[in-house]
């Protein structure tokens, strides 16, 4: 195994914007991928993609494929794109025994700050010093989460806010991106976005594959809630035998619409449907699973406001 510089142990002394920085493999995150349900064709996509980073890259010149190790997904908040970043870091980390690979997770609001300049400067420092180092140790993966606050559209800025600054941001990222990916084939940035209209164009076009996380369908709402019943079964066992109850495919139909988050908040909704049931939750019943998650869809129709 590669000996790490400056690395003894989790969340080591991080630079700024380095909000967490483990090694990997780490079970915690292989777990996160396991219970985000998605097709398995989608995962293994963003997995034989990421695993491709790693083999290929460092192998064929940069004029036969332009690869800059840049994976992005993209899609409404709640349907697991972060936890998938965390858990694809890992899987792609246990695919390489013995690669001493890491993880390093930046908080984009850290680099951005109001003094003119400042970002521009805080961005290509994070890239060119705090990344470019962990890449020469070794194997590297990168979330970056809400891209779109580091690489905003150039072209949609308004003139408050500071937009300069933003925009040096955004140009900052794309050269530092394109330095990177000439010097460093070991390493890998997985981006996330809610606002794929808000990443700038030249950023996506630096991806090697955008992937939309869909809200999930009939069938994977009923994966997802069970696997939370299930899951609050390991502490009480009566919950758990939900799925088996009559009605109980109603209450995932009744979740289509909602994302995965929303689901699971769903279900601590109906656990909290009357003080004793709160009090004692193996009281839940299909049908207060059933009208929380009613309830759910209406406030989401509503934009999340009161009827
Ligand atoms: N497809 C899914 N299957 C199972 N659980 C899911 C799914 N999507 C979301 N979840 C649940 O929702 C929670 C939130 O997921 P996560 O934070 O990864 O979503 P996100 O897409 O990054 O959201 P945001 O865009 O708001 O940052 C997870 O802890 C997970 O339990
Ligand atoms: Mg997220």
């Amino acid at each position: 195994m590669q000996k790490l510089a400056a690395v003894n142990d989790d969340d080591f002394d991080r630079p700024k914007g380095i909000q967490r920085a483990r090694r990997l493999p780490d079970p915690k995150l292989g777990a996160l991928w396991d219970s985000i349900i998605l097709k398995d064709s989608l995962k293994a996509q963003l997995l034989s993609q990421a695993m491709l980073n790693f083999t290929v890259r460092g192998k064929i010149d940069r004029t036969v494929i332009p690869l800059h190790g840049v994976i992005l997904l993209v899609g409404p908040p709640g349907t697991g794109k972060t936890s998938l970043a965390r858990g694809l870091a890992h899987r792609t980390a246990e695919s390489f025994q013995g690669g001493g690979f890491r993880l390093l997770e930046v908080e984009p609001h850290a680099l951005t700050s109001s003094a003119m300049g400042k970002t521009q400067r805080a961005v290509s420092e994070l890239f060119s010093q705090s990344i470019a180092e962990s890449a020469a140790a070794g194997p590297t993966i990168v979330l970056l989460d809400e891209v779109e606050t580091l690489a905003a559209d150039r072209s949609k800025m308004s003139l408050e806010a500071n937009p300069i600054d933003i925009h040096r941001a955004t140009d900052a990222v794309l050269v530092q991106l394109d330095a990177l990916a000439e010097r460093h084939p070991n390493l890998l940035f997985l981006a996330t976005s809610n606002f794929p209209q808000a990443v700038d164009a030249a950023f996506t076009s630096r991806c090697d594959l955008v992937v939309h996380v869909p809200l999930p369908d009939r069938e994977a709402c009923l994966r997802i809630l069970k696997d939370c019943l299930i899951g609050l079964g390991k502490t009480y066992p009566a919950i758990g035998k939900l799925p088996t109850m009559a009605g109980f495919d109603r209450c995932a139909a009744e979740c289509v619409g909602l994302d995965g988050r929303a689901i699971r908040k769903m279900v601590a909704n109906a656990l909290a449907s009357s003080p004793q049931t709160a009090m004692n939750p193996e009281r839940v019943k299909v049908d207060d699973l059933l009208a929380a998650a009613s309830a759910a869809k209406a406030a989401r129709m509503s934009g999340g406001k009161t009827p």
